[in-house]
């Protein structure tokens, strides 16, 4: 990915992060996932008033994008902090990790952006070593 679509994919999450509906935890967060077919799907974490089925950014994006059709993806963009500042990095949770790993190969960017555009790139890879997949079902 060049660097354009990179700083592209996070002002894609930093509106998505906009949408954000955390009253309980007041940290709001935006993610942006960019299918291989060139679509974009965005989310925002959606919280409850008991707690449990409170959901994250990048689920609702990637169950977003599943439900469209698009089951293949290139790169995640992830921006979030307290009451929307998004001045450090937001590492997705470990169940958001798992849940892309469903669709996303090793090689699968996860572009942690700030406000100001800086990010870090990893590989999915990086962020959930010897991950259990569909591969281990046999
Ligand atoms: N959250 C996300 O949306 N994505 C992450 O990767 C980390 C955490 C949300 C869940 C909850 O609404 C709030 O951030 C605080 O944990």
């Amino acid at each position: 990915m060049t660097e354009q679509q990179k700083t592209q994919l996070i002002q894609h999450a930093l509106e998505a992060c906009k949408q954000s509906y955390s009253p309980y935890s007041d940290f709001c967060v935006g993610a942006a996932l960019l299918a291989k077919d060139g679509r974009i799907f965005c989310g925002c974490n959606i919280e409850n008033a008991t707690y449990t089925p409170t959901i994250c950014a990048e689920r609702v994006a990637l169950f977003t994008a599943v439900y469209n059709g698009a089951k293949a993806f290139e790169a995640i963009a992830v921006v979030g902090g307290p009451k929307g500042d998004c001045q450090q990095l937001c590492p997705p949770c470990g169940v958001c990790r798992q849940a892309l790993r469903e669709f996303c190969d090793d090689d699968f960017e996860v572009i942690l952006g700030q406000e100001n555009l800086q990010y870090k790139t990893y590989k999915l890879s990086e962020l959930l070593p010897l991950s259990f997949s569909k591969n281990n079902l046999g």
